[in-house]
C-alpha cells in the first residue's frame, strides 16, 4: 500500500514536470502590471484612483461615511455604539450602520450578535491580536488563514451570524506583510482588507480598489503587495490630520488635539470630514477604538455632535465598509443603493461559559450564542473542541 502510494506520487511529479513546467511557474503569484482603467472596470476590477467615475458629477456623489470600531466587543463599548449610532436614519431611509473589526479575546459574542441583527457589519481583526509588529511582519499565508479563516468560523458559530455576511478583515497594528495577507484573504473567501493607510491620498482621497493591477498607494507601515491578487479589494484608510499637521491612521492615534472642549474637537473633526466632502467625496472613515471614549471627558460628546453635524447634511450616509465598497463597485449619482440592508430579529440566548485558555492555562469567561465549547477557542482550534 505504502509503496504504491509512493510510486504514484513519483509518477505524477514526473509527468507533471515533463508536461507542464510553465504552468507550475504560473501558479506562483504574478507581478502586478500597471492598471489600465479601460481594461480594469467595475464591478469586478477597479484601478487605484481618486476618481470615482468621470460621468458622475462630484456634487451628485453621496458622501459615504464609515464608522469603524476595532478590538473586542464588550458590554461597555456596545453601549456607546447603541447610544451614538442606533436610531440614526440615512437620507434614503435606511438605518445608519457601522463596522466592527472584532478581535476574539474578551469579546462578548451575544453583543456581536445584537450588533449584526441591528444591521452593523461584523468583520475580522484576528484571533490572537498578537501585539508584536514583528510577529505580523513575519507571518505566512497559512498563519493568516489560521487567524482569519479560523476567526470567521468562530464568529459565525459563537455569535450566531451568517458566515457569508463576514466579508472584511483588518490586521492588528495595520502591519502589512507584502502579498501575504491579501493572498490569505482571498483563500479564506473574504472580499476586502481595511489595513492599508494612506498619507498621500487623503484630499482628494483614494477610493477603494482591487489588487488585480498595481496600486498607486503609498506605504507608510509594513511591506506593500506587488503581486496581482484578483478578487482582493482594498478599502484604504485615509489618514486624518491632527491639529499640528501630523497624519494619523486612526482618530484615536492623533497626537495633537485642538483642545479638550467639545466645540474645538467637533470643529477639528469637521475639518477632517471636509477633506473628502469638499473634494472628491471618497468614503470618509472615522476609525476608532471605543476605549477612546474613556480617555477624554468630552470625546464621546464630541463624537456624537460630529455625527449630528454630518447627519444634518442631505447627502451623507453612514454605511458599513462593505456597503461603501459595494457602492464603489456600482457607482451612481444620488441615492447610493436600491434597497436597505436587512435587519434581523435577534435570536441569541446568551450562555456564560467559564473556560481555560489552553496556551497559558488562564481562565477566560466567554458569552456565547452557541453551547459552551470544551476549551477556550483559539488559533488552531477555533470552535474550542476537546482535542
Ligand atoms: C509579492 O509577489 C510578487 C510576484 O510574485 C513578488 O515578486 C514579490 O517578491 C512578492 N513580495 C513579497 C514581499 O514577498
Ligand atoms: C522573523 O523572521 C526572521 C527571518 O526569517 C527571523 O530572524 C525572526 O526571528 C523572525 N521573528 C519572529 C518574531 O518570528
Ligand atoms: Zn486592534
Amino acid at each position: 500500500m505504502k509503496l504504491n502510494g509512493f510510486s504514484i506520487v513519483i509518477f505524477t511529479v514526473l509527468v507533471h514536470n515533463a508536461l507542464t513546467v510553465p504552468q507550475i511557474t504560473k501558479r506562483d503569484s504574478q507581478l502586478a502590471e500597471t492598471c489600465n482603467p479601460t481594461v480594469c472596470k467595475p464591478p469586478n476590477c477597479r484601478c487605484a484612483s481618486t476618481t470615482l467615475d468621470d460621468k458622475i458629477p462630484i456634487q451628485q456623489i453621496p458622501q459615504l461615511v464609515t464608522l469603524t470600531f476595532d478590538d473586542a466587543v464588550t458590554a461597555l463599548n456596545y453601549e456607546y455604539v447603541e447610544e451614538a449610532i442606533n436610531g440614526r436614519v440615512n437620507p434614503d431611509g435606511c438605518p445608519a450602520a457601522a463596522t466592527f473589526f472584532v478581535s476574539h479575546e474578551y469579546t462578548d459574542y451575544s453583543k456581536v450578535h445584537n450588533l449584526w441583527a441591528d444591521g452593523h457589519e461584523i468583520a475580522l481583526h484576528s484571533i490572537t491580536h498578537n501585539h508584536l509588529s514583528s510577529h505580523w511582519k513575519n507571518v505566512t499565508v497559512d498563519d493568516l488563514i489560521a487567524e482569519f479563516g479560523g476567526q470567521r468560523e468562530m464568529m459565525a458559530h459563537f455569535a450566531k451570524i451568517n458566515y457569508d455576511d463576514i466579508k472584511g478583515m483588518r490586521l492588528p497594528l495595520f502591519e502589512l506583510s507584502g502579498n501575504t495577507s491579501f493572498e490569505a484573504m482571498v483563500k479564506v473567501g473574504l472580499e476586502y482588507d481595511s489595513s492599508w493607510p494612506t498619507q498621500h491620498f487623503i484630499s482628494p482621497g483614494l477610493w477603494p480598489y482591487s489588487l488585480d493591477y498595481q496600486s498607486i498607494q503609498d506605504c507608510p507601515i509594513g511591506k506593500c503587495p506587488t503581486a496581482s491578487v484578483p478578487g482582493a479589494w482594498v478599502t484604504p484608510l485615509l489618514n486624518w490630520v491632527d491639529s499640528e499637521g501630523y497624519k494619523c491612521a486612526m482618530v484615536d492615534a492623533c497626537g495633537y488635539l485642538p483642545g479638550e472642549d467639545v466645540e474645538s474637537l467637533v470643529e477639528w473633526m469637521i475639518k477632517n470630514f471636509e477633506h473628502n466632502y469638499n473634494t472628491n467625496r471618497a468614503p470618509f472613515g472615522v476609525y476608532i477604538h471605543a476605549a477612546w471614549f474613556l480617555k477624554g471627558e468630552n470625546y464621546f460628546e464630541a463624537y456624537k455632535k460630529f455625527l449630528d453635524y454630518m447627519d444634518s447634511l442631505p447627502d451623507v450616509y453612514f454605511v458599513s465598509s462593505h456597503r461603501a465598497l459595494q457602492y464603489t463597485r456600482n457607482p451612481r449619482a444620488g441615492k447610493p443603493f436600491d434597497k436597505c440592508e436587512p435587519l434581523r430579529t435577534p435570536s441569541c440566548v446568551p450562555k456564560l461559559c467559564q473556560l481555560v485558555k489552553q496556551t497559558t492555562r488562564e481562565e477566560r469567561w466567554m458569552t456565547s450564542c452557541s453551547p459552551c465549547p470544551a476549551v477556550y477557542p483559539w488559533l488552531g482550534n477555533p470552535l474550542g473542541e476537546n482535542k
